[in-house]
């Protein structure tokens, strides 16, 4: 038996919740990774979302049908990966548990059950050796809660890296795209605490990546990592321009696409998005992903039309920052949405307002189509982001 073929998946897809969280939409579904480690000693890897745990079960079983498992490794206490704690315990009395400490907590707040007898609690450079296999632990706070660990498998190059390089979706044709929507969605505040992790990665050889969400990926491993190191240190991933909007009576909309034919017409990569029927948590990812972010709104009950208001939010608490920022607003008495937008942004980071702001009152006009010329020139001729 090779080194990998002994970690074996004991993962389950989700093609039932609508939501995760309560809050991504995840039309392709949702994997729940569990992996099991066969050795002298027997260690499972996380366990599954409650609705499954039959299935996670059955598959150990299955697979270790005469030597129960002897470890239940436990990276994070988010019910999606750790519903089925209990059950396994149960199921299997002469098993310990090995987590960090936090978790330990966190397991009776949720579950009510103390495991303090059955656990072995790990910390940031811990060993536990199951014979050929040996796990180190590795500290991941807020990547994506506090109590979070990452495994390195020693024997076989394996980081079992929780949250982290997971995506939603099965399977994704492209894993950038469904996991920048999770990062950013589920971690993008926490850029610090990625990069320190990510640091601490730099020193381990690593052959394979196994999420708790997502494939396990095997190959061009730096590609995974360096993207990591971008997204978390709020680097943009690409030059181009997203222009996120609301319209009511499509006069804001028609100002966009007319926008973004100049500057497709300047040879700059431009991608719109209506904030009403675009999937918000994607849009959220792009505006992430680009160097600039071009803002369009009608002015609404003297502040700003409701998607939007919730758009900026979202990258505020998500510590939005080194961007390139313009605005457009509409307004048919009281234009008021390009203060409002600027105000809601400029406790960010690093962030160059464009000079420009387009304002139309109720519909194009002569004088805000010369604005949105200037405009275009204005971002076809300067430095995307501060340095
Ligand atoms: Fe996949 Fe933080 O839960």
């Amino acid at each position: 038996m090779n080194k990998t073929e002994t970690i074996k998946y004991i993962g389950v897809d989700d093609h039932i919740t609508d939501l995760f969280e309560g809050q991504y939409p995840i039309p392709q579904g949702i994997s729940y990774n569990s992996y099991l480690i066969l050795d002298e000693k027997i260690a499972v890897m996380d366990t599954v979302d409650m609705h499954f745990s039959t299935e996670w079960l059955d598959k150990i079983d299955s697979l270790c049908p005469k030597h129960p498992p002897d470890f239940l490794v436990v990276h994070h206490m988010e019910p999606d990966h750790s519903a089925a704690i209990c059950l396994f315990m149960e199921k299997y009395p002469e098993a310990t548990l090995v987590t960090s400490q936090k978790s330990l907590v966190f397991i009776k707040q949720f579950f009510g059950v103390d495991f303090s007898s059955r656990c072995i609690t790990v910390k940031e450079g811990d060993h536990l050796t199951l014979g050929l296999h040996t796990l180190q632990f590795i500290e991941a706070p807020m990547v994506h809660w506090p109590e979070v660990l990452m495994t390195y498998e020693e024997n076989s190059q394996t980081l079992f890296s929780g949250d982290a390089f997971g995506t939603f979706g099965i399977h994704n044709e492209n894993w950038a795209d469904e996991a920048a929507r999770y990062y950013f969605g589920i971690v993008g505040k926490y850029g610090m605490q990625v990069q320190k992790v990510l640091n601490k990665l730099t020193f381990l050889s690593i052959r394979t990546i196994c999420s708790l969400h997502g494939p396990r990926l095997t190959t061009d491993i730096d590609t995974y990592l360096n993207l990591y190191h971008t997204w978390s240190a709020y680097e943009p991933e690409k030059s181009g321009i997203v222009i996120a909007y609301t319209s009511m009576y499509g006069n804001t909309q028609t100002a966009v696409r007319k926008l973004a034919q100049l500057l497709k017409e300047k040879q700059m990569e431009v991608r719109l998005f209506d904030l009403s029927r675009d999937e918000m948590t994607n849009v959220v990812a792009e505006a992430f992903r680009y160097d600039t972010l071009i803002l369009a709104t009608p002015t609404y009950n003297g502040g700003l039309f409701p998607y939007m208001h919730t758009f900026i939010n979202h990258l505020t608490e998500r510590n939005y920052q080194n961007r390139r920022i313009a605005f457009l607003e509409n307004g048919s008495w009281a234009p008021t949405a390009a203060k409002t937008m600027k105000k809601m942004l400029e406790a960010c980071k690093n962030i160059t307002f464009c000079e420009t702001i387009v304002t139309i009152r109720s519909a194009l006009s002569e004088e805000s189509h010369a604005q949105l010329l200037m405009l275009a020139e204005e971002l076809s001729n300067t430095t995307p982001a501060p340095k």
